[in-house]
């Protein structure tokens, strides 16, 4: 026979395979040192409202605190049949402190609880999660602020296009990155909102003072809504959605480390710490963390997807297809935070190779539109800039030799206009140094932005 806390109501045993099937404990076990926490902080209230004397709150405080230590000992037999951890906690506190610890769940509901509960962990993890991505942010600023000599090709189409910093390309990842930490503090706000105190659904009917009950537990604001509060999962969505972004943005990472590292692009190396070999071609290094984290980005985006649908069909208030959103919240974090701290202590030893890199970017195809901007400023229509330049190009194509060593009376034959200045403009340092507006790739300008994020993320 089950020993639900409603069986008092219920003539039939539950069948047993339906027990297993609703029961949550095998995942929300997570749970239980913030479910702790807030009926610490509920038992408190019930007190200061006049429901519980001093001594009885001192016992079931005493008492609480011992299921923790049990669970936190792996002391705590979980049993399906208790369903869930909110359950383990109630069933345990009894155990110790007798009919008393009936008494916490005055006027409260696991409706409100689970969802205290649920949010609690968030903003515990979101906070976690925010400082990973400050530290990794730190990681590329540093990074860029290394290897602020050298160039690199910038690409469209994964063509060349025109030289620029390597550490202009890593600071448009800090720029993402910031980005991401705004949003996942934006969902830290609407997470920071006590649901608790508003019973199942229509209300809390004992005088508990919420606005001290949120003081308690951390949290910045109260919900106005019972109905809403016990049903709202829209801080699961955001959570998710800053997640599934900040994922593809790793992601993005991962795949350029990954193609800079092959032997094509020969870019730079992987640390051999972060890389695995093969069991059969001894000459193989793989890139397995930055492919795992562009693997795991699919779960991430699939949680996202999973809670919008979870939601979609729900009527108010709570119904039980709302005990879905944990597995996806807790695997949310468990996938982000290690990726973050990962890919971030790789990128902080990551070793490139200069010099291939400074070649690439000194591909004189890159250089034709500067050829053409130097005529534009000498008074040619851009059109026929271009096709002075065009030409020149096919020129160093077809006898093999880079835009700017082609001899200036060859340069002549191409335009006139021409002089020995054009070879200052002919160099890939001197095509980022004209890109000066802010934004683009100049020295200077990459600088500033090195400090600009190094002052944030002091
Ligand atoms: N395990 C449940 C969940 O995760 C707790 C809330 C149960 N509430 C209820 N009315 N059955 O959602």
């Amino acid at each position: 026979m089950s020993q639900q806390r409603w069986s008092g109501r219920f003539a039939q045993a539950m069948d047993p395979e339906a027990v297993i099937y609703g029961a949550s404990i095998g995942f929300d076990q997570k749970l239980a040192r913030y479910d702790i926490q807030g009926s610490l902080a509920y038992a408190q209230a019930l007190q200061r409202a006049g429901l519980l004397t001093t001594q009885e709150l001192k016992r079931i405080k005493q008492g609480l605190q011992e299921v923790l230590a049990q669970v936190e000992a792996g002391k705590l037999k979980w049993r399906t049949e208790w369903e869930d951890i909110h359950m383990h906690v109630e069933k345990a506190l009894t155990q110790k402190i007798g009919a008393l610890g009936g008494k916490l769940h005055t006027g409260r509901s696991r409706n409100d609880q689970v969802a205290t509960d649920v949010r609690l962990y968030c903003m515990d993890h979101l906070q976690q999660l925010i400082e990973a991505v400050r530290t990794f942010q730190a990681v590329l600023v540093e990074r860029a602020e290394h290897w602020l000599g050298v160039m690199v090709p910038g690409y469209t189409h994964l063509q060349r296009a025109q030289p620029v910093l390597l550490s202009h390309h890593m600071m448009a990842y800090v720029e993402m990155l910031a980005r991401d930490e705004e949003r996942l503090q934006v969902a830290l706000k609407h997470t920071s909102v006590l649901p608790l105190g508003s019973g199942a659904l229509a209300g809390n009917p004992f005088p508990i003072d919420r606005v001290q009950l949120a003081k308690d537990l951390g949290f910045s604001d109260i919900s106005h809504n019972s109905l809403d509060a016990v049903s709202d999962r829209d801080f699961a969505v955001e959570i998710t959605a800053a997640a599934a972004l900040l994922m593809v943005h790793l992601s993005r990472l991962s795949e350029e480390l990954i193609m800079w590292s092959s032997t094509e692009f020969g870019f730079l190396k992987l640390p051999e710490s972060y890389c695995t070999g093969s069991s059969m071609m001894p000459q193989k290094i793989n890139p397995d963390i930055p492919e795992l984290v562009r693997g795991k980005t699919g779960r991430v985006v699939g949680h996202l997807v999973g809670l919008l649908t979870l939601l979609k069909g729900q009527p108010l208030a709570y119904n039980k297809d709302m005990q879905e959103d944990k597995e996806a919240l807790f695997d949310t974090f468990e996938t982000l935070l290690p990726s973050v701290a990962v890919l971030g202590a790789m990128m902080s030893q990551l070793e490139v190779h200069e010099a291939r890199m400074n070649d690439a970017a000194s591909d004189p195809a890159m250089l034709a539109t500067d050829l053409a901007d130097w005529l534009v400023r000498m008074g040619l229509p851009f059109r026929e800039a271009h096709e002075v330049s065009a030409r020149a190009v096919r020129y160093s194509v077809e006898e093999n030799i880079s835009l700017a060593a082609i001899p200036l009376p060859q340069l002549k034959k191409f335009h006139g206009i021409i002089t020995e200045d054009i070879y200052e403009a002919l160099r890939p340092e001197q095509s980022m140094a004209h890109r000066a507006a802010v934004g683009g790739s100049a020295r200077k300008n990459v600088l500033k932005e090195i400090r600009r994020h190094q002052k944030r993320l002091k």
